[in-house]
Formats: structure tokens, C-alpha cells, sequence
């Protein structure tokens, strides 16, 4: 997801915490500072030079075969270099060892904060034309990529255009209200089923899996290359961009509350 996906991810997790989880958060983010200021931190470190390495750890990129089979295998898809799955476990362990110093630990969480929002954008689950970053279209009559579309323009457009803390803060306040009493209220327990901070890897493999199923269902159904995105594709796409981000916000904040409880 782009910024405003992540900060909506952040968001939304940030008003499911426990009392606990919400001490345990300013612990180590530091007093005052809010999950969503710091949810793209991910990104901008990825393209420093220290920062290179975790590059592939937003992504996991199945070797499947949209739109016809859908599949993530962690043995077939997490590269040597790692990928969001590994990662997600890796940094869920990092975050609650006492043995690391607390920027260490800052950064687990903070890391936490941000692949656990893009293990559900579809794309981030999907090997074919780099997860579809190789994929031409337009948005709007400006040339641009399928990935794109995903992580950054439909999101904007569904929020309401733009970028603003205004429009992330409606766009969370919407998803909250659908968690809690309207569309996803009777789902949202199966979201949060897999919980076990212990066996990381076992969820997030599951999660890469839910979302990469969307890829077979309609991301890379339509044989979009070369197609205008901003009608038909975007009306499609925007239920599925609703629930990917109102889930990796729920499930952020039951992964914090199990580490708070756990630490
Ligand atoms: N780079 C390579 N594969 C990718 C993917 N699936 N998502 C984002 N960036 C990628
Ligand atoms: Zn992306
Ligand atoms: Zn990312």
C-alpha cells in the first residue's frame, strides 16, 4: 500500500488496542508519537543504503499462476533474501526480546506496523509482472502500473481524493464503523482466528494466501494491460480494497495485543 493505505492500516489498529497494548506502544515508539506517523517508515528505509536488505520483505512473490491458480508456498516463494512472510515472524520474535536494545526493538514494531498492512494489498502476494508493477494502464488518462493502482490511486480515490489526515481519519472512521457494526462485523472474528504471536509464521503465511486468492478472483482477471482503470476496474476493485484494509488494521491490533500480553 502507499502512504495513505498504511497510515488508514495504523489507524484503524490504533482504536482496537487493549490499555495495555497502547503502554506498550508508546514504550517503544516513544511518548505522543501515533502508529500512523510512523507507518510509512518502512518505505522510506527500504531506499537507504542500511536499509537495502529489507527491500524484499514487503512482499512475497508466489510463483503461482493468476488468473487460473492462486497459491503462496513458503518453501517455493520466500526467497533466500527473505520475504513478508519471514519477516512478519522475524520481527513479531525481535520485538519482545528483551536481550535487544529498545531502538531495536522500535524498529521491530515499527516494521510490524507496516508489512502487516501489505501482506493483504494482493499484489504484495503475487509474482507475475513483478507483482504487477510491469503491468501498464492508465488511471485517469495518466500512464502509470497496475501496482500503482493498487497500493496508491484507488485507495486515494475511495478515501475521498488526496491525502490529507482529514480524509485517512473519515476513511478509518467508515472501515471502524463496518468492523464493528455493519458489513464486517460478523466476519471480523476470522480475521483475528489466527493469532498466536508464537507461531508467527504460520499466520502470515495464511494471510499472504487470503490475499493472494484475490489475484485469481479479480486483481488479474481482466487482462488489464493497456486498460483505463478509473471505471469499471476501480468499482470492482474497491470492496476488495475496503476489506483488505479494514483486516490488516483489526488483525494489527490483535498482533499488538498479543505481544503487549506476551512481553
Ligand atoms: N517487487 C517484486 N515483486 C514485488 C511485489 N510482489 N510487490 C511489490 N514489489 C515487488
Ligand atoms: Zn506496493
Ligand atoms: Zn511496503
Amino acid at each position: 500500500w502507499g502512504i495513505l493505505g498504511h497510515a488508514t492500516v495504523a489507524q484503524i489498529a490504533s482504536n482496537y488496542l487493549t490499555a495495555q497494548a497502547k503502554t506498550y506502544v508508546a514504550g517503544l515508539l516513544g511518548p505522543g508519537v501515533t502508529m500512523p506517523s510512523i507507518s510509512s517508515y518502512a518505505d522510506d528505509y527500504r531506499y537507504t543504503t542500511a536499509g537495502k536488505f529489507s527491500a524484499p520483505y514487503h512482499f512475497i512473490d508466489a510463483e503461482d499462476n493468476p488468473p487460473s491458480a492462486c497459491s503462496v508456498d513458503l518453501n517455493r516463494d520466500c526467497g533466500a533474501g527473505g520475504c513478508v512472510v519471514s519477516a512478519i515472524a522475524n520481527y513479531t520474535q525481535r520485538v519482545n526480546d528483551g536481550r535487544r536494545t529498545l531502538a531495536n526493538r522500535k524498529q521491530a514494531l515499527e516494521f510490524l506496523i507496516h508489512f502487516i498492512g501489505d501482506i493483504t494489498q494482493p499484489l504484495h502476494d503475487e509474482a507475475e509482472a513483478l507483482g504487477g508493477n510491469q503491468i501498464a494502464v492508465t488511471w485517469q488518462g495518466n500512464p502509470t502500473n497496475l501496482h500503482a493502482t493498487w497500493d496508491t490511486q484507488m485507495v486515494e480515490q475511495d478515501a475521498g481524493g488526496g491525502n490529507t489526515t482529514a480524509v485517512l481519519m473519515a476513511f478509518a472512521a467508515k472501515l471502524e464503523a463496518a468492523i464493528d457494526t455493519g458489513a464486517y462485523a460478523s466476519q471480523k472474528a476470522s480475521w483475528v482466528q489466527c493469532s498466536n504471536v508464537a507461531t508467527a509464521s504460520t499466520c502470515a503465511l495464511q494471510w499472504a494466501q487470503d490475499a493472494n486468492a484475490y489475484n485469481c478472483q479479480y486483481v488479474l482477471k481482466a487482462n488489464e494491460t493497456g486498460q483505463e482503470l478509473s471505471g469499471s476496474y476501480y468499482t470492482g476493485a474497491k470492496p476488495i480494497i475496503e476489506i483488505q484494509i479494514a483486516k490488516a488494521g483489526y488483525r494489527l491490533a490483535a498482533w499488538i495485543n498479543a505481544l503487549a500480553a506476551a512481553a
